[in-house]
């Protein structure tokens, strides 16, 4: 069964406005579902994904209902915050969407300073879950080293001993493959603070640039530069989890 709400609160959390502003936009006729004038705010409308194929505001298709995935190829220089200074993530998306509630958030983060697959939902039970060290989803990231490796780090990460500083718990085991005497590839399933400069500065050496290729099954789509952003299908967030 689908979930019913009112057109007033639905459009409410969806940025639109306050129930006084979408009952005047009713009002007015500038609501539609399925080619027909909704009039009253207050009537409980089904909450479906195909809405915005169906009703539409001002002329246009209503934003995408809750349920949002998002993956962003984050480029350099955006901090993953909603209140820091300087370019954000959350910039990148429709105005209106930054006024959603539930908000859009990230799943996990990545530094100002790494680039790479970034994933943003606005759906707090697949966040939880995809960040949950429980379920083990591997994020992958490709790792520039400022000197070569030494040989020992990939045995020392797939250890399940690596203690980092100021941590309690040693890192569960990591794979780390090695590309070029300064490229690896590094497989993790937690997500600490600054866990992959941080596992390579425990080594003596130095991340010099790093970039996540893969999020569970994800991957970056060929056609999605740097700064650009998709919305995810059903299929694609159980790929989240089928890695
Ligand atoms: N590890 C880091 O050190 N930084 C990131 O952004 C992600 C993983």
């Amino acid at each position: 069964m689908s979930k019913t709400a009112r057109l007033d609160k639905l459009l409410g959390s969806l940025g639109y406005g306050s129930r006084a502003q979408i009952a005047q936009l009713a009002r007015l006729g500038a609501i539609t579902l399925d080619g027909q004038d909704l009039t009253d705010a207050s009537r409980r409308i089904a909450v479906t994904p195909d809405l915005p194929a169906r009703m539409t505001v001002d002329g246009e298709p209503v934003d995408p209902p809750p349920g949002l995935v998002i993956l962003l190829n984050k480029p350099l220089g955006m901090t993953c915050s909603h209140k820091e200074d300087g370019a954000l993530v959350y910039d990148v998306l429709p105005d209106r969407w930054r006024r959603r509630d539930p908000a859009i958030s990230t799943i996990g983060r990545l530094d100002k300073e790494t680039s790479g697959l970034l994933l943003m939902t606005d759906d707090g039970d697949l966040l939880h879950r995809a960040i949950s060290p429980k379920k083990h989803v591997p994020k992958v990231y490709r790792a520039t080293l400022a000197r070569p490796l030494a040989g020992t780090e990939a045995a020392l990460f797939a250890s399940g001993e690596m203690l980092l500083e100021n941590d309690d718990k040693p890192l569960k085991p990591a794979v780390m493959e090695v590309l070029s005497p300064t490229d690896a590839r590094l497989t993790v399933t937690e997500g600490r603070y600054h866990m992959v400069r941080r596992m390579f500065a425990a080594v003596g050496n130095h991340v010099e640039a790093l970039h996540r290729e893969r999020f569970g099954a994800l991957t970056i789509p060929d056609d999605l530069p740097p700064g650009a952003w998709r919305r995810l299908t059903p299929e694609d967030v159980d790929a989240i989890f089928a890695a």
